[in-house]
């Protein structure tokens, strides 16, 4: 084998995390420098300088940070009240997160379906959720829309299906903070909006964190209690039940440098995700964006035939090209979840997205040369 040859089938990453620490290079050692010198591992100084810059940057009035995603989407819940009795719509084509903290609280997730070509939550099954969870005896009280992959959900539809049946919308933006819906960031289109900075995410810090973005000065004041046990006056004052959960000064120190890059790296997500759609779309099922949304190209996930999923992977991998599923099984079919209620129609959309999505290597650092070899090993793999 020549070298040429050799280099062609090296392995390629998948999201390629070490390329950003590179590019980032001294401006986060510093950073967490200067926190391991001043010693406020938590709430510290940088908490509250990354909290305003993460409101200034989608445009929300507030934001609360927290120990994660999964968190974020619990405190706006336990704020709520969300309890037994009370229903949750969310999506079934989702990451467990949605509908985990649904249960957590004693409430009920009930499922609906995802449009075909958005993957996000279909307005219709909403509607069918809500009477499903009547017919349960369920009270409905929040849809959970998620803004799947980096793409923002049908916030309008959303907004004018809860109003009609007094459902509270808590954003689930943990793939797509950052993301436009006609000319408004997330974060801004629902009054609760949560995000997630696991690594891997758009926005990702060095270990878990998360946020919620809010105009509702009231919330806030709720949320900022229950991070920390529910806390009054100080945290020997307990007004609530509570959790700890709190963004580590050092992850907020790392954020707020990788917030600074990341309108530069939205961009360049988008620029591969272009490039994708220009050698990919006449031969396989593209992802579609709707006119005035932007996505921030959590994943790039493509559809395939029904069965040609197995065989299309293991060519892949032969040329050096990682893939992953998201997500392989809906989660009305997974064991922990299987027994609660769905929309009426069952979810048929959710259940042939699982069998047949597959997502491509997706990251701000992804070069053209590398790109095009992903590209002409897709074509080849289509062409069995
Ligand atoms: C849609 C969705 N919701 C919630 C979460 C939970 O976020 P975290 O892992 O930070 O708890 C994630 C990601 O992990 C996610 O993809």
């Amino acid at each position: 084998m020549n070298q040429h040859a050799r280099m062609d089938l090296a392995p390629i990453p998948f999201i390629d995390v070490a390329a950003q620490r590179r590019r980032l290079g001294r401006s986060v050692d510093d950073a967490i420098a200067r926190v391991t010198a001043h010693c406020q591992f938590l709430g510290g100084p940088e908490v509250e300088a990354f909290e305003r810059a993460l409101a200034d940057f989608c445009g929300a009035r507030h934001a609360v940070t927290c120990a994660s995603g999964t968190d974020a989407l619990m405190l706006v819940l336990m704020a709520r009240g969300i309890g037994p009795g009370d229903a949750v719509i969310c999506p079934s084509f989702t990451f467990c997160a949605t509908a985990e903290v649904v249960v957590l609280l004693g409430a009920t997730p009930v499922f609906a379906d995802v449009d075909e070509a958005t993957f996000n939550l279909d307005p219709a099954g909403v509607e069918r959720a809500v009477e499903a969870a009547r017919r349960h005896g369920l009270r409905p009280k929040a849809v959970i829309p998620v803004d799947l992959f980096g793409l923002p959900a049908d916030h309008d539809s959303i907004a004018a299906i809860a109003k009609a049946h007094g459902l509270y919308v808590l954003d689930d933006a943990a793939q797509g903070f950052g993301a436009v819906y006609k000319g408004r960031k997330l974060g801004t289109l629902a009054p609760a909006t949560a995000t997630s900075f696991f690594p891997a995410k758009p926005l990702g810090c060095y270990g878990d964190g998360g946020a919620i973005l809010t105009d509702d000065a009231d919330l806030v004041a709720v949320l900022r209690s229950l991070r920390v046990h529910g806390q009054g006056t100080d945290k020997y004052d307990n007004v609530r039940i509570g959790l700890t959960s709190r963004l580590d000064t050092i992850q907020a120190a790392v954020l707020i440098e990788k917030l600074r890059i990341f309108p530069d790296e939205i961009a360049a997500r988008d620029r591969a995700a272009m490039r994708y759609g220009e050698a990919l779309a006449d031969v396989v099922a593209v992802p579609v964006v709707p006119e005035g949304l932007t996505s921030v190209w959590a994943q790039y996930t493509i559809r395939l035939e029904p069965g040609a999923r197995d065989g299309f992977v293991a060519r892949l991998k032969a040329q050096g090209v990682p893939t992953a599923i998201y997500y392989p099984i809906p989660l009305h079919r997974q064991q922990a979840y299987g027994t609660f209620p769905v929309a009426d129609n069952g979810l048929p959309v959710s259940d042939r997205l699982a069998a047949e999505v597959i997502s491509l290597p997706m990251h701000a650092y992804l070069d053209d040369a590398t790109q095009d070899r992903i590209a002409g090993a897709v074509r080849q793999a289509l062409r069995g």
